[in-house]
């Protein structure tokens, strides 16, 4: 029953990115690394003395293993108590609620999000702050400040309690609480919808295929699709969540999620289909035949918000990362709401989620959310569109033909080249960044440059500046692309090409995305030199 001080050095590259610290597995399995990024956590937030944490993670290999350390580490730095899902299990938008609910000082998540698991492939921890969302930057870099001089970190040598067993337990006199990692998730979605309309839904022969891709949302799911609101058994596929996420990539989009896709292609498709990532908070929404671009998705959402109980007063305002499409714009213009452009990332949100000026958030990467947790939330946009279906009575179809034709339709793509050589990949930013003034009046094809912009957000709640969030590049009619490098890989680099192309409504609304994207992905690649910036000619993922 003691605390182990134990001595270390600092290890290089600790620094949390885009959403937290993403690693290969085997790098955060080295002796010491997980020590060391969580004895940092608790330096960087001044300590963990008498504290509460809240801790679980997507299940992916390696997730008991560092919970165990973790619930050691916080023993032995004094915090009081720790919530934990069982069997280590929590989403990413359960434990931002966890953390909410129950009023604690934050909590530690370990996921590397929809990244692939197991031995040999990747592993993240991140904090969030009480507020439950992730931590913001002020915080991230006091972290990265204390993993650079850390010289000791402290373990306790009592063993952590056994995580399929709920209960309490305690760790070096430290209350450890292990609980159902879905009742009180499930319970919140209950008060912020009409589950009796989506009972009614279900009871009226409506069908549906949700696809849990392997990884943390499948008992989620199985709980409140199947067991509460009455789908049918057999809705949720790919629903026991395994290590390696049944060697795919949990990454609900196209690519990836190409079962479900096959599924809601076939003749014989369900009226609705959706997916999540590995830790729950994406999503991906299709109708019959169709797939709704995140984007749309936001927009079409940010619409028919009233629909559902928890909205039915309207939305203060909306917020969308900057590759984002401008659709939710459009809307936000048409309810009389403001509509905020921040920066990639969730963390951007919170603030204005807290303040009360943003109701709705999303991102293009599938991620979708509210002001009821501060994480993005795949299993909440799933009920939002359950609810908007069945409360309209029209199919997916039908609502969005319906919307583009007021508001015209924002084609949209991402083009991720993977692995590219940093050198390479910052040099073509580095120039397209260069070249910027130089761009606007120049014509490309049909396109007339109208802005270049190396987008920089001032956060309206508290002044903080996040400058070079990306470089976006705009033609009159609103059409344009964005560059900007990824902070989530975990090799070399990934450049995210986004690409817009603006149809107004008496346009032809109807068209293949690449067909509608082919002239504005040409000028793209054209002017930011792919070919010969990266030795590119395709992109490795479109989604
Ligand atoms: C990616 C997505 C971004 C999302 C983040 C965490 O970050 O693009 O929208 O918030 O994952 O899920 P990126 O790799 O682009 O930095
Ligand atoms: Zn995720």
């Amino acid at each position: 029953m003691t605390t182990i001080v134990t001595p270390t050095q600092p290890i290089d590259g600790q620094k949390p990115g885009t959403s937290g610290l993403r690693k290969k597995t085997p790098v955060f399995m080295a002796p010491g690394y997980v020590e060391n990024f969580v004895q940092s956590i608790f330096d960087g937030i001044g300590g963990a003395e008498g504290k509460t944490f809240v801790v679980g993670g997507d299940g992916r290999y390696f997730n008991d293993s560092a919970i165990g350390t973790i619930i050691r580490m916080a023993a032995a730095n004094g915090a009081v108590r720790v919530i934990v899902g069982q069997g280590g299990l929590l989403s990413t938008p359960a434990a931002s609620h966890l953390i909410r609910k129950n009023k604690t000082d934050g909590g530690i998540i370990l996921s590397a999000s929809h990244n692939p698991g197991g031995p040999t492939a990747d592993f993240g921890i991140k904090f969030n702050i009480p507020n439950g969302g992730p931590a913001p930057e002020k915080v991230t870099e006091a972290i990265f400040a204390a993993t650079t001089s850390i010289r000791t970190y402290r373990i306790s040598d009592v063993a952590a309690p056994d995580l399929s067993v709920l209960g309490l337990s305690d760790v070096d006199g430290m209350t450890v609480e292990v609980i159902d990692p879905v009742s009180d998730y499930a319970e919140l979605m209950g008060t912020l919808f009409d589950f009796d309309a989506i009972k009614a839904l279900f009871g009226r022969g409506f069908t549906m295929c949700f696809d849990a891709m392997h990884a943390v949302t499948g008992p989620y799911a199985h709980a409140i699709l199947e067991k509460t609101l009455g789908a049918a058994p057999g809705t949720v596929i790919n629903g026991v969540p395994s290590p390696d996420f049944g060697g795919g990539h949990p990454d609900p989009n196209p690519v990836w999620a190409k079962e479900l896709v096959d599924i809601m292609m076939a003749e014989t498709a369900p009226d609705f289909g959706a997916a999540s990532d590995g830790d729950g908070d994406r999503n991906m929404i299709m109708g019959r035949g169709q797939f709704v671009s995140p984007s749309d998705s936001l927009a079409m959402l940010t619409a028919n918000a009233t629909h559902a109980p928890a909205y039915a007063q309207g939305l203060s305002g909306v917020a969308r990362s900057m590759p984002t499409s401008q659709a939710v714009d459009r809307v936000a213009v048409d309810l009389g709401i403001e509509s905020y452009e921040t920066p990639t990332g969730w963390k951007f949100f919170g603030n204005l989620l807290d303040a009360g000026r943003a109701t709705l958030c999303g991102e293009e990467s599938a991620g979708t959310g509210s002001n009821h947790v501060r994480e993005k939330d795949g299993l909440w946009a799933v009920l939002l569109w359950l609810n908007i279906l069945a409360s309209r009575d029209q199919s997916l179809a039908e609502i969005s033909a319906e919307h583009w034709a007021k508001f015209g339709r924002n084609y949209y793509a991402r083009h991720d080249f993977e692995a590219v050589d940093t050198a390479r990949a910052n040099d073509l930013v580095d120039t397209l960044r260069a070249a910027l003034p130089s761009l606007v009046g120049q014509t490309f094809g049909p396109f007339t440059v109208a802005s270049g912009t190396n987008f920089s957000y001032t956060d309206p709640v508290d002044g903080s500046v996040s400058d070079n969030q990306g470089l976006i590049v705009a033609f009159d009619g609103g059409s344009r692309f964005a560059v900007r490098l990824s902070g989530t890989g975990t090799e070399g680099a990934t450049i995210r090409l986004y690409l817009e192309s603006y149809m107004a409504p008496e346009g032809d609304l109807t068209l293949p995305v690449d067909e509608a994207l082919s002239e504005i992905v040409a000028v793209a690649y054209d002017i930011i030199d792919l070919v010969v910036k990266t030795g590119r000619t395709e992109p490795d993922v479109v989604t």
